[in-house]
């Protein structure tokens, strides 16, 4: 396929991912680009990131619907409407609900800041992640990209980057270790998934 596929990222937070994913679909490392940003915040940086790109941004703040399959369904709406060929979680918090991931069935993807299986599931994420590994004394951690399907951090793993864990590493030491792998291997991942997809 010739024509570029459009992207949606969900945020929550900084977006250093979503910034990353523009870079490279700038630097025509994607044959893609980012066709609309979706927060379930208003206020955050990653909104400002997009802004900045001249993307599409959507706020959808849970509070202002009736329950999640309703916001859900909000947010697989708009997408479809804009035609988005991949969804892209970026530090998204909120779970989606199964009715959103029928919609993008295979088309969705998230990337988590551990080495999957282990420590992911509810509550894993953030600063508790970096916790629950140094807690286990691991030697190495790392991001992982994976297909989101109806179980939390269960889907599919598409691609790991691994990094050491050090004797003094607090959970900000491996945090930002971590992240610097995040931003390499998530385009890497979207290639992959693209590629799959024909583009
Ligand atoms: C990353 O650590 C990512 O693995 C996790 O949330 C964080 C998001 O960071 N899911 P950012 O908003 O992309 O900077």
């Amino acid at each position: 396929m010739s024509r570029k596929a459009r992207l949606a990222v969900l945020v929550s937070g900084g977006g250093s991912n979503l910034q990353a994913i523009i870079d490279a679909c700038q630097q025509n490392n994607l044959n893609a680009e980012v066709a609309v940003v979706v927060s379930n915040r208003d206020k955050i940086y990653a909104l400002e990131r997009a802004k900045k790109h001249n993307i599409e941004t959507i706020v959808a703040l849970p509070k202002d619907f009736p329950d999640k399959t309703i916001y859900s369904q909000y947010i697989a709406d708009e997408l479809k409407k804009r035609n988005i060929d991949l969804v892209c979680l970026a530090g998204y918090l909120l779970k989606l609900e199964p009715n959103f991931v029928r919609s993008f069935k295979g088309r969705i993807i998230n990337i988590h800041p551990a080495l999957l299986p282990k420590f992911g599931g509810d509550g894993m994420y953030g600063h508790f992640v970096h916790e629950a590994v140094l807690k286990a004394k691991e030697k190495e951690s790392g991001p992982t990209v994976h297909f989101v399907d109806e179980v939390y951090d269960n889907g599919e793993i598409i691609l790991q980057a691994k990094v050491p864990v050090l004797p003094n590493d607090t959970p900000d030491t491996l945090a930002k270790r971590v992240l610097e792998q995040e931003h390499k291997i998530y385009p890497e991942a979207i290639k992959i998934v693209l590629s799959k997809l024909g583009f």
